[in-house]
């Protein structure tokens, strides 16, 4: 089954960047002049995602504006003759079908991602949460969607992190490889996974990535997942939950990732997307080699 709808979680405080998000959405924070937002919306479009399920609260009207006509800006610039901002603007609402869903209380991640189980259905679809931005040559989710074209199989975006960084993500168990794993290194079959675990608990080092593809049963999983002690329902317990029962597969992405929910790594992303811009990049540039 094509997989055409992607969910956005979207409805979190942002705490790690406060004060900035106290009464702005993090999702619109800008690497260079963009929205983090709007850079994984792209990604989606361009992996084949036709309809956006924006999941969010309180607080978050302005995601909704973003993607959004703006009538009183495009006259605005129709009038100055700004041509090329007027085609960057026009074009933000017309990527896809924009949905709106809220999450009435933060109940966390799975809570968020039912929210949007009737506006999905009986599909597959993606998983998208807002921090994970990857540069690369195939857009992340497309690699995601063709590992699911191929087996059928829900997938884990992955990544290999280092030994003292596991306790900040959730880290997957793998099965020994088998023969349909061995004719692709990147691909893993997943046995369980953990929640941060401490270095000397980690059964491996690859971390889940915030992509994910989902299946009706992960979604049927969500119903059935206990609240964590922080009161939360979270994604990694449904898959944990039908790991042991369904095929679930780790992707491990070609592409250089950004945590942009972490402060240095938005510094990060910032300076390398910034570096790569013909209008920024040289002068850019000279500034870093002065420092
Ligand atoms: C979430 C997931 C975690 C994953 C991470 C990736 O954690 O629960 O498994 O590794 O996203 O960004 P959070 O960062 O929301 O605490």
């Amino acid at each position: 089954m094509k997989i055409r709808k992607a969910i956005f979680p979207a409805a979190g405080f942002g705490t790690r960047f406060l004060p900035v998000t106290k009464s702005q959405p993090k999702e619109m924070l800008p690497i260079v002049d963009k929205p983090v937002i709007q850079y994984l919306v792209e990604e989606a479009v361009a992996s084949g995602i036709e309809e956006i399920i924006i999941v969010t609260g309180r607080g978050k009207r302005a995601i909704e504006d973003h993607f959004d006509f703006s009538y009183e800006l495009e006259q605005t610039l129709v009038e100055r003759g700004k041509r090329s901002l007027l085609a960057e603007v026009r074009k933000i609402p017309q990527m896809a079908k924009f949905v709106y869903v809220r999450q009435p209380f933060p109940l966390g991640d799975g809570d968020a991602i039912f929210q949007a189980a009737e506006l999905i259905g009986d599909e597959p679809c993606a998983v998208m949460f807002g921090d994970d931005l990857v540069d690369s040559k195939v857009p992340a989710l497309k690699q995601l969607i063709s590992i699911y074209e191929k087996y059928g199989a829900p997938v884990v975006a992955l990544q290999r992190v280092e030994k003292k960084e596991v306790e900040r993500y959730g880290i997957v168990e793998c099965l020994p490889a088998s023969k349909k794993s061995t004719a692709n290194s990147r691909l893993h079959h997943i046995k369980s996974l953990v929640e941060k675990p401490t270095p000397a608990k980690a059964p491996s080092n690859l971390a889940v990535i915030g992509k994910y593809i989902i299946t009706p049963e992960i979604m049927q999983a969500l119903q059935k997942v206990k609240k964590g002690r922080d009161g939360e329902i979270r994604l990694i317990d449904a898959l944990k939950l039908i790991a042991g029962e369904h095929e679930l597969l780790g992707y491990e992405i070609e592409g250089t990732r950004y945590d942009t929910g972490d402060k240095l790594g938005f510094l990060k992303a910032t300076i390398d997307y910034a570096l790569k811009r013909k209008d920024l990049g040289p002068e850019l540039r000279k500034h870093l080699k002065n420092l």
